[in-house]
C-alpha cells in the first residue's frame, strides 16, 4: 500500500488530503501538524475550517485510509510520498522584510524529514514557495540524508476557498514539476499515478521544477490583477456616471478576456494574493528587474487604494464624521462560504472606521468574535504563523461588538457596510432594517449585491461600488 503523509493540516493540507483519500482507497493518507488544537479539531465533529462538502468527504474516509495526527515523525518516516503544506508567511524582519517569503516552517519540515527518513522519499512542495525553493530544499535534504534518495517535486495547489472540494474533485489542471533526470521523471510519474485516479490525463501538466513553482505565483498575480483592474475602473465609473457592472459585462464578453473575476468590490483578500505578489515583486527585484517588480506592486497599491476609497466614502457621506456613530458591518470573511479572515478587506475597512472613532457592530455567519477581535488587534502578517505561535489574547477593541444576527447588528445603526457577499445579505428584510435605523440611513455595498433601486425607494442613501452615485453622495466626493 502506498503511504502518503502531508505536513500541515491547514486550508490546503486538510481538504487536499481528504480528497486524495476519498479518490484513492488503496492509498493510506496521514495528515500531520504541530498544532495540537488543529489535529484535535480534525478528529472531532467540528472541523477546524468551514468548507462546503468537506465534512462529508472527511466522514467517509476518516479512520479508514485518512488519519490526522500530531505524531509527525512517525508518519513522515513511514511515508513514500510526503507533501509539505506548511505556512509560507511574508517575512516581517531582516532581509526582504515585508516582501520575501519566510521559509522557516518549510526549512524545519525539510530538516525533520531528513532526520527521520530511513527509506527513499518523494517530497512534494504543496505550499506556495518562491521559484528555486526546491533547490534549497534539495540541498538541505541531500546534505543530511545518510544515503537516502530524495526526489523533490513541485505540485502547487490551485483550489479556491469556498469551492475547495469542487475544485479538488474537478481541477482545471494539476501541475507537477520535477527534475529532468530519469529519477525525477519517475517521481513525476508516481505522483501522476495518484491524481490519475480521478483526474484525466490531459489535465495533468508536467513541467520542470522552476516553471511549476513560478506558475503558481504567476496565476495568483494574474487573478489579483483582474480584480485590481476592474476596481480601478470602478473609481473612474463613479467619476463619469458609467456603471462598472455594465462595463465589466461588455468587456468580459470578449472571449479573449472572459467574464470571470471581473466583479468590482471593496478589494481582494485571502491568505495568498497579497503574499504571493509581494513575493513575486521581491524575486523580480532580486533578479534585477525593477520595472517588472513595479508593475506587479501596482496591483497591491490599487487594492489598498480601493479599501481606503471605501472608508473615505463612508466617512465623507456621513457628514465627514463617524465619531460615536454605530456602523453595522455585514460580513467579515474575505469572501462568502468560508470562515477565513486572513487579509480580508474587512480588517482594513474596520480599522479605518475605528480610526475615525466609529462604533462597529459586526456580523458574519462563519466568523467568531474571538477571531474578529484577534484580526483587529494583530500586527500585519502575524496571522500567517501556526495558531499556537500567534500572540495570545490580544487586548480587545472596545468600540467593536460582534453579534449573531444581521438585524441585531443594524438596529439603531447610522450606516451599514456590506463587506462579504454572503447570499443571506441579499435576502434580508431591508424595509424592517430601515425602520429601525437612525435617519438618514446609509448603506455602503462593498460587494454590489443589493438591489440599489429598491433600497433607494425604501429611503436608504446607497453607495454601490462603481455605480452611478446617489445625488447625496455626488456632492461629497471621496478622495483617497
Ligand atoms: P494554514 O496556515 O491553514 O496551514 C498550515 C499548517 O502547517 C498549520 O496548521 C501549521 O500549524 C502547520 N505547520 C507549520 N509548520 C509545521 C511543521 N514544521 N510541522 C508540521 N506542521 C506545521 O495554511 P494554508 O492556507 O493551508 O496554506 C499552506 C500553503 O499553501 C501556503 O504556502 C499557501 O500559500 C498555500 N496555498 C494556500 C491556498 C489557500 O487557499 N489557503 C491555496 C493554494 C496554496
Amino acid at each position: 500500500m502506498v503511504k502518503i503523509c502531508c505536513i500541515g493540516a491547514g486550508y490546503v493540507g486538510g481538504p487536499t488530503m481528504a480528497v486524495i483519500a476519498l479518490k484513492c482507497p488503496s492509498i493510506e493518507v496521514a495528515v500531520v501538524d504541530i498544532s495540537v488544537s488543529r489535529i484535535t479539531a480534525w478528529n472531532s465533529d467540528h472541523l477546524p475550517i468551514y468548507e462546503p462538502g468537506l465534512e462529508d468527504v472527511v466522514k467517509q474516509c476518516r479512520g479508514k485510509n485518512l488519519f490526522f495526527s500530531t505524531d509527525v515523525e512517525k508518519h513522515v518516516s513511514e511515508a513514500d510520498i510526503i507533501f509539505v503544506s506548511v505556512n509560507t508567511p511574508t517575512k516581517t524582519q531582516g532581509l526582504g522584510a515585508g516582501k520575501a517569503a519566510d521559509l522557516t516552517y518549510w526549512e524545519s519540515a525539510a530538516r525533520m524529514i531528513a532526520d527521520v527518513s530511513k527509506s527513499n522519499k518523494i517530497v512534494v512542495e504543496k505550499s506556495t514557495v518562491p521559484v528555486k525553493t526546491a533547490e534549497a530544499i534539495e540541498k538541505i535534504l541531500t546534505h543530511n540524508s545518510n544515503g537516502i534518495n530524495f526526489q523533490i517535486l513541485s505540485n502547487p495547489e490551485f483550489l479556491a476557498e469556498g469551492t475547495a472540494i469542487q475544485d479538488l474533485f474537478n481541477p482545471d489542471r494539476v501541475l507537477i514539476g520535477g527534475r529532468e533526470t530519469p529519477e525525477g521523471q519517475k517521481a513525476i510519474q508516481a505522483l501522476k499515478n495518484v491524481y490519475a485516479n480521478w483526474v484525466s490525463e490531459d489535465r495533468i501538466i508536467c513541467t520542470n521544477l522552476w516553471s511549476a513553482e513560478l506558475s503558481k505565483l504567476a496565476a495568483n498575480a494574474f487573478l489579483a490583477q483582474r480584480i485590481s483592474s476592474v476596481n480601478a475602473m470602478s473609481a473612474l465609473c463613479e467619476a463619469t456616471g458609467a456603471d462598472v457592472a455594465e462595463v465589466a459585462h461588455a468587456v468580459g464578453k470578449d472571449t479573449r478576456i472572459g467574464p470571470k473575476f471581473l466583479n468590482a468590490s471593496v478589494g481582494f483578500g485571502g491568505s495568498c494574493f497579497q503574499k504571493d505578489i509581494l513575493n513575486l515583486v521581491y524575486i523580480c527585484e532580486c533578479n534585477g528587474l525593477p520595472e517588472v517588480a513595479n508593475y506587479w506592486k501596482q496591483v497591491i497599491k490599487v487594492n489598498d487604494y480601493q479599501k481606503n476609497r471605501f472608508v473615505n466614502r463612508v466617512v465623507s457621506s456621513m457628514f465627514n464624521t463617524v465619531s460615536g456613530k454605530k456602523i453595522a458591518v455585514l460580513g467579515f470573511a474575505f469572501k462568502k462560504d468560508t470562515g477565513d479572515t486572513r487579509e480580508t478587506p474587512a480588517i482594513d475597512v474596520c480599522k479605518g472606521l475605528l480610526g475615525d472613532k466609529a462604533r462597529l457592530s459586526i456580523y458574519d455567519p462563519q466568523v467568531t468574535e474571538d477571531q474578529i477581535q484577534r484580526d483587529l488587534s494583530m500586527k500585519k502578517f502575524d496571522w500567517d504563523h501556526p495558531i499556537h505561535l500567534q500572540p495570545m489574547s490580544p487586548t480587545s477593541v472596545k468600540q467593536v461588538s460582534v453579534v449573531w444576527d444581521a438585524y441585531e447588528a443594524t438596529k439603531d445603526a447610522h450606516g451599514i457596510c456590506i463587506l462579504t457577499e454572503w447570499d443571506e445579505f441579499k435576502a434580508l428584510d431591508y424595509q424592517m432594517i430601515y425602520d429601525k435605523m437612525q435617519k438618514p440611513a446609509f448603506l455602503f455595498d462593498g460587494r454590489n449585491i443589493v438591489n440599489v433601486e429598491k433600497l433607494r425607494e425604501i429611503g436608504f442613501v446607497v453607495y454601490s461600488i462603481g455605480k452611478p452615485l446617489d445625488h447625496w453622495l455626488g456632492d461629497m466626493p471621496a478622495v483617497a
